[in-house]
């Protein structure tokens, strides 16, 4: 079902991204790809694509949401081996390594391995090609994880990652595309981007989606819905969910931008939930953008005619900079803008 609203896990179901998908699933049979990267905005389909591909592989394989796996390295390794024991061929490996003692891996300079850590490396070293899927992976980056990965590229080659991540910006920072410092820094690393859907390619989803439940409705009507809810996979995927559950079109769209809104709003609620002091810049910073891409002068001397006092430049650019990390905004020409109708029906109210 097109506008099943979870993520897609078979290929029947996934609309369009051909060329992507075909790129991921020659990735995970090529032996010479040990990293690869799944981006794109907020519901853009990221994990669906992981989904399906990961369903449809036929090697060894694990999928893992990162928000679930724990709070510290030894935590994360133990649950990654409580997914890998599910496969019976595994479980001997890791029955054989318990007994012995473990590890005769060198211990890298870089990490010191905690134990469950050794024991996931020896189960892993003797696992033959095997893929591992994380789904949210920058949330792993507090606690090392890069390292690990970064570890396993360097000493496992039959280890393969599929990666990916809603907030673009820590994930980039994950993979450490920007600083030499980092753990993943120059290592070989396929990206790949989902973009948003052409308008054609939105109003023919939603064509088949709705073909799918016995619904069809005017082009034109069509085209002002994208024309609302522009490109976003997901947002397309809601809008015909809500006519399926009786809903007219007009109402439907609304509903999008309202039941929508409210997850944006709990996600951006959730960003702002540590950073308590800044709360009221941050989202005077999204009122501005949300009338119209603005400039980093433009967006300062908004803030600081708002709060009637200079604000340091450091901190504007750090509050531009988190705010593309998480992906709320993008940066484009030069000027900051939401690039997600929805977020921006929430900001602009
Ligand atoms: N190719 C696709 N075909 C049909 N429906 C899709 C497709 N991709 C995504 N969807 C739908 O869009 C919504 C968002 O998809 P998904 O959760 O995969 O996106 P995401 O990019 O991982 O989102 P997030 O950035 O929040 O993690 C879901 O309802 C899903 O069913
Ligand atoms: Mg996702």
């Amino acid at each position: 079902m097109l506008f099943s609203v979870v993520p897609k896990e078979k290929r029947k179901d996934l609309f369009n991204y051909t060329q992507e998908y075909n790129h991921l699933i020659k990735n995970i049979k090529d032996k010479k790809t040990p990293i690869t990267v799944i981006t794109g905005l907020r519901r853009t389909g990221k994990t669906s694509l992981m989904k399906v591909a990961y369903n449809q592989t036929r090697t060894k394989k694990i999928y893992l949401d990162a928000r679930e796996l724990g709070k510290n390295m030894n935590e994360v390794s133990r649950n990654i081996l409580i997914e890998l024991t599910k496969d019976d061929y595994l479980s001997r490996i890791l029955g054989r390594i318990s007994a012995v003692e473990i590890s005769h891996f060198p211990v890298s300079l870089k990490i010191e391995l905690t134990k469950n850590e050794k024991r996931l490396l020896d189960v892993l070293s003797q696992a033959g090609e095997i893929t591992i899927f994380i789904d949210e992976v920058q949330k792993l980056k507090s606690i090392g994880f890069d390292n690990f990965i970064s570890y396993v590229y360097d000493n496992l080659p039959n280890v393969k990652f599929i990666l990916s991540g809603s907030e673009i910006g820590l994930l980039d920072k994950f993979l450490g595309r920007e600083s030499s410092k980092t753990a993943l820094y120059g290592r070989a690393i396929d990206i790949i981007h989902l973009h948003p859907l052409t308008e054609e390619k939105s109003v023919e989803f939603l064509e088949r989606g709705f073909k799918e439940i016995g619904r069809k409705f005017e082009k034109e009507k069509l085209k002002e819905v994208v024309y609302r809810l522009d490109g976003i996979i997901g947002w397309l995927t809601m809008f015909g969910w809500f006519v399926s559950k009786k809903n007219t079109v007009d109402r439907a769209t609304n509903n999008v931008l309202i039941e929508g809104g409210k997850l944006v709003k709990k996600e951006f609620e959730t960003f702002l939930s540590n950073r308590y002091q800044a709360k009221k810049r941050y989202t005077l910073v999204m009122k501005i953008i949300s009338q119209e891409p603005a400039l980093w002068s433009e967006i300062k001397e908004y803030l600081e005619r708002k709060e009637k006092k200079r604000i340091n430049d450091k901190q504007i650019t750090k509050y531009l900079d988190n705010l593309i990390d998480y992906g709320f905004i993008v940066k484009k020409d030069r000027k900051y803008m939401i690039a997600d109708p929805v977020m921006i029906s929430v900001f602009k109210r």
